[in-house]
């Protein structure tokens, strides 16, 4: 039974809960493996909604057990705002698993992301001001901590001090701050040691033996391909590795475990925060896009940028996360379109590319070359098989499908868990 990584192939926001819907009751295990409360995606059970930015989907499904993995940075205030939140609506949240190598976000990792946003002005990257970056910064520096170390008061108070040596100089003397304390910091962080303390578990182990068991274990990536810190538009990145290879070194599997991987990619594109977008429009085409498609931030509330499909992007994603379907959402945002421009290379100073540049500032100045595909005017949310399409409709798909890399294996036709289109199963 099989290992199943679901990516974002674009910038985000690509409605990943499509792709886990089309899994369905065949999952045992959901696994976050990267990202923190940057995430945000609604979940539809019924007549509720959820929006949730740091717990796996996974968590509202009875039997499916969620794990964080060690990849992910936790706000651990976050963490139980969302599981009481989720408790008094009756979900049970006893079955969640953390990491006990997962490293937290300090509240100085708020503070720091915010500070450095103000401080960068035109150059900034538009984070979420959640203190991931800051958060990651100091788990490669070394200096970060783990989940493991709120259950030893003595060892929490060194590696805070370590950790706000710096920091304070910095934030006093080239930010204008007040300085952070240990005891405050040390103080909020224990606030939650005795609660987490139960749910503490070695993922690695837990999920290697599930998969040995047969189980179906769900990794599910936040954020998505283009903002991964090493495949992406850097630096106008997250801060972790939201590609398939972070499933591996963000929850202790091996790259051999991994049987699919699924990415989920918009029938157009969106992006939030700054950095460059090639298919981006600025005109009532794009304002079209946001409204008709509801393209609002869940964790900011920002207007998210829109434009068209990007073949590039999708090719790209395929390569670099080993893409075996494509999971394509919200086709029906594009019902009512005369014609469908779809980006299939680029040009940058008169010179073709049919790939991503190498050379990030010639991805900055790429300006895509169209196709322009005839659209449909029927509504489309109620279909079911791919055959009930318009024809035209089906035109768009299957040629998005020739020239992406990957096949297409569901289209996600409305907002509605059921409203999707199935070709090949996920897990088959
Ligand atoms: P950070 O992850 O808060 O450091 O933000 C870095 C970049 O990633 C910014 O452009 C954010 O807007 C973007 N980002 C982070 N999380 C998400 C997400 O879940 N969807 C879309 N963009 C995101």
């Amino acid at each position: 039974m099989p290992a199943v990584v679901v990516v974002g192939a674009q910038w985000g926001d690509e409605g990943k809960g499509k792709a886990t819907d089309q899994l369905g009751s065949r999952v045992d295990y959901v696994v976050k493996f990267n990202g923190g409360n940057n995430a945000g995606h609604t979940v539809v059970v019924g007549d509720e909604k959820y929006a949730l930015h740091l717990l796996p989907s996974g968590i509202l499904t009875p039997d499916v057990v969620p794990v964080i993995g060690n990849g992910v940075v936790v706000d651990i205030e976050v963490l139980f705002q969302e599981l009481d939140a989720l408790s008094a609506r009756g979900v049970d949240v006893s079955r969640l698993k953390v990491s006990a190598a997962a490293h937290i976000i300090a509240p100085y990792h708020r503070t720091i992301d915010k500070v450095t946003e103000r401080f960068l002005g035109k150059r900034r990257i538009g984070t979420t001001g959640r203190g991931i970056g800051p958060a990651y910064a100091d788990k490669i520096s070394r200096v970060g901590i783990r989940i493991q170390d709120l259950f030893d008061e003595k060892i929490l108070r060194q590696k805070v001090e370590g950790s706000l040596d710096q920091k304070n100089h910095l934030l006093v003397k080239v930010y204008n701050r007040r300085a952070i304390t240990v005891d405050e910091t040390v103080e909020e962080l224990l606030r939650y040691a005795e609660r987490v303390r139960p749910m503490v578990t070695d993922c690695s182990l837990l999920l290697n033996e599930a998969l040995d068991a047969g189980k179906t274990v769900l990794f599910e990536a936040g954020q998505a391909t283009m903002l991964d810190v090493d495949h992406g538009t850097y630096p106008f990145v997250t801060s972790s590795n939201a590609t398939a290879g972070g499933a591996v070194t963000g929850s202790g599997i091996g790259p051999t475990r991994i049987d699919r991987v699924v990415g989920v990619i918009k029938a157009y594109t969106t992006r939030v925060g700054e950095g460059p977008f090639p298919t981006e429009l600025d005109d009532d085409m794009g304002e079209f896009l946001r409204k008709t498609g509801g393209e609002y931030g869940v964790t900011t509330g920002r207007p998210r940028r829109c434009g068209w499909y990007d073949a590039v992007i999708a090719r790209y994603a395929s390569r670099v996360n080993g893409l075996t379907d494509l999971v394509m959402t919200k086709l029906d945002v594009l019902t009512g379109l005369e014609k469908i421009p779809v980006c299939v290379a680029y040009e940058v100073d008169g010179k073709r590319f049919d790939e991503m540049p190498i050379d990030q500032s010639d991805f900055h100045h790429a300006v895509p070359i169209y196709e322009e595909l005839d659209g449909w005017w029927e509504d489309i949310t109620h279909v079911r098989r791919f055959e009930d399409l318009p024809v035209n409709a089906q035109r768009y798909v299957e040629h998005l499908e020739s020239i992406s890399g990957t096949r297409i294996s569901a289209i996600g036709v409305g907002p509605d868990r059921e409203a999707t289109i199935s070709r090949h199963d996920l897990l088959g």
